[in-house]
């Protein structure tokens, strides 16, 4: 799109983006994590700004300055963004899942720091599953049309990791990116394949996620219309 075809497509339309990477707390100063910086979240919030669309942007432990415009609403954990992507999708008509979710959370939480002891091997950490805030809301769609996208990033078997999971997921949208050393994490630019639930493939050229946030809105757009 040149400067000359700057279109408020996505005017009147409200649209849910999550971002970042949740942290699930061990104790008071530890936490499981993840690498994402919330870069691919934020491109798409901004794009869709630019697009005319009211839009929340539900940021998960991102260091990013807010996107202009852009109605950001803070999380820590899996089960916080659940809360609170769950809330923004009520009256949403599309909702992004850009966030790195953590698929598992510490099954306790120790309130006091764990500490070591001399001669003591330390406990294992147990985990218990998180809630998959991307099925649930393909699942049970807020609104009637509402597009739901998921993200994905894949090794190996790239595009049958990609199609089996969108069926899994039962969203609209699946834009699966290949992760190696050094793609998709903390990078500028990245390539993706969009796979759609009608069959449709989409490949994004490897470029920066403005642009790959834009060929979302425009695949997110066409359901619209
Ligand atoms: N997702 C989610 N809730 C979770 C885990 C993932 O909403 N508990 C969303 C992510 O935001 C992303 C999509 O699901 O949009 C795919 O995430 P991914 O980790 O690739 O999917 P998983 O089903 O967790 O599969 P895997 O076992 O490969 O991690
Ligand atoms: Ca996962």
């Amino acid at each position: 799109r040149g400067p000359e075809a700057v279109r408020a497509d996505l005017a009147g339309r409200h649209v849910v983006i999550s971002a970042g990477g949740t942290r699930e707390p061990l104790d008071p100063v530890r936490y499981l994590g993840n690498r994402s910086t919330g870069k691919q979240g934020y491109a798409l919030a901004r794009a869709a700004v630019a697009r005319g669309a009211r839009v929340t942007l539900v940021s998960a432990n991102s260091e990013l300055p807010a996107p202009a415009g852009a109605d950001v609403v803070r999380v820590g954990t899996a089960v916080q963004l659940r809360e609170a992507v769950l809330k923004a999708a009520a009256d949403a008509d599309a909702v992004v899942m850009a966030a790195a979710v953590a698929d598992f959370r510490p099954a306790r939480y120790a309130p006091g720091k764990i500490k070591k002891r001399d001669g003591q091997e330390p406990e294992p950490v147990a985990l218990v599953r998180n809630p998959d805030v991307l099925a649930e809301i393909s699942a049970e769609r807020a609104r009637p049309g509402q597009i739901v996208v998921g993200f994905a990033a894949e090794t190996d078997d790239v595009l049958v990791n990609g199609r089996a999971k969108l069926a899994r997921k039962g969203c609209d949208l699946l834009v699966v990116n290949e992760v190696g050393e050094h793609k998709t994490f903390g990078a500028e630019e990245n390539e993706a394949v969009v796979l759609a639930s009608d069959g449709a493939e989409t490949p994004v050229p490897y470029g920066p996620k403005e642009v790959l946030a834009d060929r979302v809105w425009d695949l997110v757009a066409a359901r619209f219309a």
